[in-house]
């Protein structure tokens, strides 16, 4: 494969509105010992690309403070974490083997070494990402897909919103016959956790809203609650048991409204905070129930490749709302804060 010197990308150059996505004629990346070029496919979008153009993360005690999700960002920076493509080159000490092969890229960055480290950093934020033609990644993090039955536009939709799905699902230790509530279940993270927990057993109970419930039932809930009705009486009623697992990314009144609907030694697991952050909750509800309150963030190494094993059987398939031209990335941003889709919005550089 012929690699060009100057790439078309699209990159932030400081926190702000659509209008801070600026394009540009780059350098293809230089590759590194121990890494690959991968030519980008396709690129799924994700909030993560929202807060991080706009600063929103906020610090430790200054929670109005500009700021990517771990700190400062280093500007300019190619944004886009979900990244599925073809090995185009690799760097020294990398099998040339892998050179033409179909990849997802582990948008991770890890903390320690092992299958079990913690994602500390993320590719399009602390490092450049893959609104561009071209990206690098370290050799262990590009994942070998070739098999798969999936589309570039698929494999693409898998790493934040499935891996952080599977990382919640994997957390929560959800085991088949198990009953779950799904929050925010027609978004990415969450359309994700319906389709994983449908195919580990489990009973799911979701909550969407309007015209996306018939989406989130076609996606394998059992069940779909209205979230403009009463959502505790509606999944009490689904699951007069109780539920063992609750996969959140909605929280706010959500938390201390649910808890109690938790059986004995359940499982509440929450990994965003669409409906708020400043959280508040019977604290009896957790400690006399033996119940765990787990915070999840994306996914581990060992998650990530029983999601990549998945993506090989296609056992599952991700949902795809909408693609753009990667000169559209402005459009398709906004397209993503209006959240009237379901599935994922993907750019083809
Ligand atoms: N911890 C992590 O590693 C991680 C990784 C990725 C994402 N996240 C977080 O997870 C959350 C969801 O991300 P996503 O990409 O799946 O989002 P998304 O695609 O925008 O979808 C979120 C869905 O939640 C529902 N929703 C929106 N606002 C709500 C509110 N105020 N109250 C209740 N439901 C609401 C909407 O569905 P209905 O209208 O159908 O209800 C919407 O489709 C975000 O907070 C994101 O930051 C965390």
């Amino acid at each position: 494969m012929t690699v060009p010197t100057t790439m078309r990308a699209v990159r932030i150059v400081e926190h702000g509105g659509p209008d801070v996505l600026e394009q540009a004629d780059v350098p293809v990346p230089t590759l590194g010992a121990g890494e690959v070029l991968v030519r980008v496919r396709a690129v799924a979008l994700n909030n993560t690309d929202l807060w991080t153009r706009e600063g929103t993360y906020g610090r430790p005690g200054s929670p109005e403070a500009l700021s990517g999700w771990r700190g400062p960002i280093d500007f300019p920076r190619i944004q886009g974490a979900d990244v599925a493509g073809q090995v185009a080159a690799v760097g020294d000490g990398v099998d040339d083997g892998l050179i033409g092969r179909r990849v997802v890229v582990d948008p991770a960055i890890y903390d320690t070494d092992g299958p079990h480290a913690h994602p500390v950093g993320l590719l399009g934020s602390e490092r450049d990402g893959g609104y561009g033609e071209y990206v690098t990644a370290p050799a262990d993090r590009v994942h070998d897909v070739t098999r798969s039955p999936l589309t570039d536009d698929q494999l693409a939709a898998l790493p934040t919103a499935y891996g952080t799905a599977l990382g919640m699902v994997e957390r929560a230790r959800l085991q088949a016959g198990e009953s779950v509530l799904v929050s925010g279940a027609s978004g990415g993270v969450g359309l994700a956790a319906v389709q994983i927990a449908r195919a580990r057993g489990a009973r799911v109970v979701a909550v969407s809203s309007g015209s996306k419930i018939a989406a989130v039932r076609e996606a394998g809930a059992h069940t779909v609650v209205d979230r403009a009705q009463d959502v505790v009486e509606q999944v009490r009623a689904a699951a007069p048991e109780g539920i063992d697992v609750a996969l959140d990314v909605v929280a706010g009144d959500l938390v201390g409204e649910g808890l109690p609907l938790l059986r004995e030694g359940g499982r509440w697991v929450v990994a965003g905070a669409l409906g708020g952050y400043d959280v508040a909750f019977d604290v009896r509800r957790l400690y006399l129930h033996n119940a765990l309150l787990i915070g999840s963030s994306m996914h581990t190494p060992a998650h990530f490749d029983l999601l990549m094993e998945m993506a090989r059987d296609g056992a599952i398939q991700p949902v795809i709302s909408a693609t753009f031209p990667l000169d559209q990335a402005a459009r398709a941003q906004e397209e993503l804060a209006h959240r009237r889709h379901v599935g994922k919005i993907v750019l083809h550089p």
